[in-house]
């Protein structure tokens, strides 16, 4: 098939390259001339185990291309797959999809023949049902004969990280249709390719290994992927929440976590106690999710994730009252370590990230930061740049006072503490994600503080 993916940020850009592995002929489209550049040479400008690989074979093979040009996007293919982005907007908790409306309108206007929509990005519910009116206007203004565009929903479940693996082997596909059923003449015979007639056709070698399929209306297909991320976002609150328990108690929430976790209505997964949830989408997705219930007159439903929010939000400001005690109150004059600035480990990604967030609150509070992330650094020093980065974890353990593990990358999780010990001025490290064996650390002489563990 040849189809378009618009907007080839970190889900775009993997759905290209995905649906180019998959056989088809592929053109990604975004405005920003950079990304087209960078992409069309076969660079991925951000880190995703995988991804640059798939991307140099595809755009080797000619399979898949990369344009600015939304001319050549409405006349290259009839099926378009839209990934930009849904930012929270700025002082509102409210998702900005501008973008998305853009994307719409800009095949609108250009398209001629029966085009297909599929919506990838996450938005508040409805708007596919907006998009459907606000395209189906601008084509109608145009007055061409059997030109259509159809919007359907298919939302995207990646995880950072793991971006590619989930793209092409996710656990469910959703599809959410403005008419769920396929199209049908007087004698019920199938009159045109329906948009789920070609969302399997795209997908075929994925649906063929019995991945399940949901087909269902626009709104339940948006509202499934909020409802994903405010389940995931709540499950972390819930173990922080118990961990704060622990604290006062002296009980332990990693074991505790073990034991609830073996019963298989909860399940272990996601359940690691720690700084909490950052990146790109849980935050923004609670927070939109009780937006648009407000719009909706339904509120009160979803209250409990402000509590989710404060929670997640509590677990940095312990975190920086715990290196505050360390030092008897005042950072003042004192140089902590924080290994970590993304979001979690294998990402470079620091967007409303718990490491870089109490990185800079150390530093504002008086604390000489130093900073190390193996990926994160360049993404890290565009929002932070008043911080100390340091090229490796050595350097940033060098003479330091206090480490705080903040993002559980595997470089961090098997740092020798015996030659760790050597290297600072003062052995006290705070486990910000219990990633640390915290025993082998405490038998090297370090003063070990942990989240939730007594
Ligand atoms: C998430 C969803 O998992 C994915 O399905 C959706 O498509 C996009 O949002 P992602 O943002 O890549 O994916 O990260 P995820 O792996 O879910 O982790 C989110 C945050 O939660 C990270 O900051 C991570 O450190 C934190 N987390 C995760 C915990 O604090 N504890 C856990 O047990 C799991």
């Amino acid at each position: 098939m040849r189809l378009t993916v618009i907007g080839t940020g970190y889900l775009g850009a993997t759905h290209a390259a995905a649906m180019a592995e998959l056989g088809h002929e592929v053109l990604g489209v975004d405005v920003d001339p950079a990304k087209v550049e960078a992409l069309s040479s076969g660079r991925v400008p951000f880190f995703e185990p995988g991804l640059p690989e798939l991307l140099s074979k595809h755009v080797e093979s000619g399979r898949l291309r990369f344009t600015t040009d939304y001319d050549e996007a409405a006349a290259f293919a009839n099926v378009h797959f839209v990934g930009v982005g849904t930012p929270q907007v700025k002082g509102s908790y409210a998702a900005d999809v501008r973008y998305v409306d853009a994307a719409i309108t800009e095949l609108s206007r250009r398209v001629v023949g029966k085009h297909v929509v599929f919506g990838k990005s996450t938005v508040p519910v409805g708007t596919a049902t907006r998009l459907q009116q606000l395209g189906s206007k601008i084509v109608a203004e145009r007055g061409l004969e059997d030109t259509s565009i159809e919007v359907a929903w298919n939302p995207e479940f990646l995880r950072e990280g793991f971006a590619v693996k989930d793209t092409l082997e996710p656990d469910r596909v959703v599809l959410g249709l403005q008419k769920p059923g396929a199209i049908v003449d007087g004698a019920g015979r199938e009159v045109e390719a329906s948009a789920e007639a070609i969302l399997r056709e795209c997908f075929a070698p994925i649906l063929e290994r019995n991945t399940p399929i949901i087909v269902t209306d626009t709104a339940t297909a948006e509202l499934v992927k909020v409802s994903a991320n405010a389940f995931l976002a709540t499950k972390i609150s819930f173990i922080n929440a118990v961990s704060e328990i622990c604290e006062s108690t002296g009980a332990d929430v990693t074991t505790l976590a073990d034991a609830i976790g073996m019963d298989a209505r909860i399940g272990r997964r996601f359940l690691n106690a720690g700084l909490g949830f950052g990146g790109g989408c849980l935050p923004k997705d609670i927070r939109a999710f009780m937006a648009r219930a407000g719009e909706l007159g339904a509120d009160q439903a979803l209250t409990f994730l402000r509590e989710v929010d404060a929670i997640n939000m509590r677990r940095r400001e312990k975190a920086v009252d715990l290196v505050k005690e360390s030092f008897g109150g005042s950072l003042l004059g004192h140089t902590v370590t924080v290994l970590g600035a993304a979001f979690k480990p294998d990402s470079d990604d620091v967007r409303d990230s718990p490491a870089l967030s109490i990185a800079g609150s150390l530093s504002l509070a008086g604390a000489a930061v130093v900073v190390h992330d193996p990926q994160a650094m360049e993404t890290a020093k565009r929002v932070f740049p008043t911080l100390d980065y340091a090229p490796t974890i050595e350097d940033a353990l060098r003479n330091t006072e206090m480490v705080v593990v903040a993002t559980e990358w595997k470089q961090f999780r098997e740092i020798d503490p015996v030659w760790a010990k050597d290297l600072v001025k003062r052995a006290a490290v705070l486990d910000g994600r219990n990633c640390l064996p915290s025993q082998e650390w405490s038998d090297a002489g370090w003063d070990v503080t942990c989240l939730g563990r007594g």
